[in-house]
């Protein structure tokens, strides 16, 4: 989509039911062979795992967290299977939680990690296109 001016940054993290255990060395292959498999290669941006809330959460998700509100007011029935602490309303509430950043740096929105990617995608091609119109 980089014609369109969108860059996809992914963040994995082993915050939610331990479904990220492996080394930094281990993700793309576990990517390529295993899930989805079938040499999958990500055409986005793979960052290190690291942690999206908690104590030690990337600077990075503080602050797109400060920046939108939350996606829900629950974490839905996950017993056990939150790995941080302290648990915030304002948490990202499970992996595929999305945001969207604006080309001047300030988050524009943010998904629950069930949004439908045709829900997505609808916004995105709207946005986009607002912002191109307004650079015409
Ligand atoms: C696009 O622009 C229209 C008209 O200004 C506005 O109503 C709409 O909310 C915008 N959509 C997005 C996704 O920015």
């Amino acid at each position: 989509l980089s014609p369109l001016g969108l860059t996809i940054l992914a963040f994995p993290s082993n915050q939610f039911g331990k479904q990220e255990p492996g080394q930094k060395h281990e993700i793309l292959p576990a990517l390529k062979y295993v899930r989805p498999g079938n040499g999958f290669v990500p055409n986005f941006m793979l960052f290190e795992k690291g942690d999206v809330n908690g104590q030690n959460e990337q600077p990075v998700f503080a602050f797109l967290k400060s920046a939108c509100p939350p996606v829900g007011d629950s974490f839905g029935s996950v017993p056990g299977r939150l790995f941080w602490d302290p648990l915030k309303l304002n948490d990202i509430k499970w992996n595929f939680e999305k945001f969207l950043v604006g080309p001047d740096g300030k988050p524009v929105m943010r998904w629950h990690p069930t949004a439908q990617v045709s829900q997505v995608r609808a916004f995105l091609t709207n946005y986009l296109r607002n912002l191109s119109q307004r650079k015409q």
